[in-house]
């Protein structure tokens, strides 16, 4: 259920929200090429994440809210040259792996990739498993795509679009090796939790799109959403969990620059890694 109540449509945005401007262009530019003329390609994509999170029909609270943040002329140059070849429009229609992929392989869902330093780093560190991100953000999206062109990655992916719908419509039961839900956004504030992602339902839709024997890997640097991420992932009779409690990190999941800065300061990080059961 979409609510319309105001109180329901925060102004104050998730903490941890990736560096928009992180490869490089300076925020002037950047913001003079938000505004650029855009192709009607890009135009295309821009809108459909534009109109996400009020998109007629929405049956569900979305985890993320539209912001209009900076998107850095190279990233927006990515979006409209390489978002035909890499990435896979959204549809209400199961997405055939083999055919994105064109091979058979693990494929393994991420969600919220942010700017995809992560994501690029583990597609390249496993090769022999495919990686499918998806994102609604623009610039992330726009910053994956340069990433995938210079880093010349072939097993990835991305689908710009509320993840909730994209595992509901597109992924087949049972079929998913493996997903990563790294540092989603925290809502910290106590109205604003049910927007956040890792929910009972939306975790319950997750555990039947993994195969038996795939897992799920969650990190989260907020105490009391690694608490919740515990509960509900320990709650859903299709998972077991790995080990008592969180896991170590382990070593295919880099250290991300933020997780570094707060890991100096003190601050905690919260792996949990469940196995689907048959
Ligand atoms: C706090 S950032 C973390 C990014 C990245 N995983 C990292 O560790 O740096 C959370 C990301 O999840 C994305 N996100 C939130 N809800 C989403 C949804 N329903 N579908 C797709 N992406 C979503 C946001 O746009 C944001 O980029």
């Amino acid at each position: 259920m979409n609510t319309n109540n105001p109180a329901d449509k925060p102004a104050t945005p998730p903490v941890n929200t990736p560096d928009t401007t992180a490869d490089s262009a300076a925020p002037a530019a950047a913001h003079a090429a938000a505004h650029a003329p855009v192709s009607p390609e890009t135009q295309a994509a821009l809108a459909s994440t534009a109109h996400a999170p009020n998109s007629p029909g929405a049956t569900h609270i979305r985890s993320f809210v539209h912001r209009r943040g900076h998107i850095t002329q190279g990233q927006l140059a990515a979006l409209e040259r390489l978002m035909d070849q890499w990435s896979i429009p959204y549809s209400a229609r199961r997405l055939d792996p083999a055919t994105a992929f064109g091979r058979q392989a693990p494929t393994v869902l991420e969600i919220g990739f942010g700017m995809g330093e992560t994501t690029e780093k583990i597609a390249l560190a496993r090769p022999g498993d495919n990686f499918l991100g998806v994102e609604v953000f623009n610039a992330g999206v726009g910053s994956l795509l340069r990433r995938i062109e210079d880093s010349s990655i072939p097993n990835l992916r991305i689908i710009q679009h509320d993840a909730v719908e994209v595992v509901r419509d597109m992924i087949a039961p049972d079929s998913l090796a493996g997903v990563h839900v790294y540092f989603p956004d925290p809502w910290p504030k106590k109205r604003h939790h049910k927007r956040r992602l890792l929910q009972p339902a939306f975790v319950s839709l997750l555990a039947s799109r993994i195969a038996p024997g795939g897992y799920i890997h969650c990190a989260t640097d907020w105490e009391d959403y690694a608490v919740q991420m515990l509960e509900v992932l320990s709650g859903e009779p299709l998972l077991a969990n790995t080990v008592e409690g969180y896991a170590p990190r382990p070593d295919y999941r880099p250290l991300t620059k933020f997780e570094t800065r707060g890991l100096r300061l003190g601050h905690g990080v919260w792996d949990l890694i469940f196995k689907r059961v048959a």
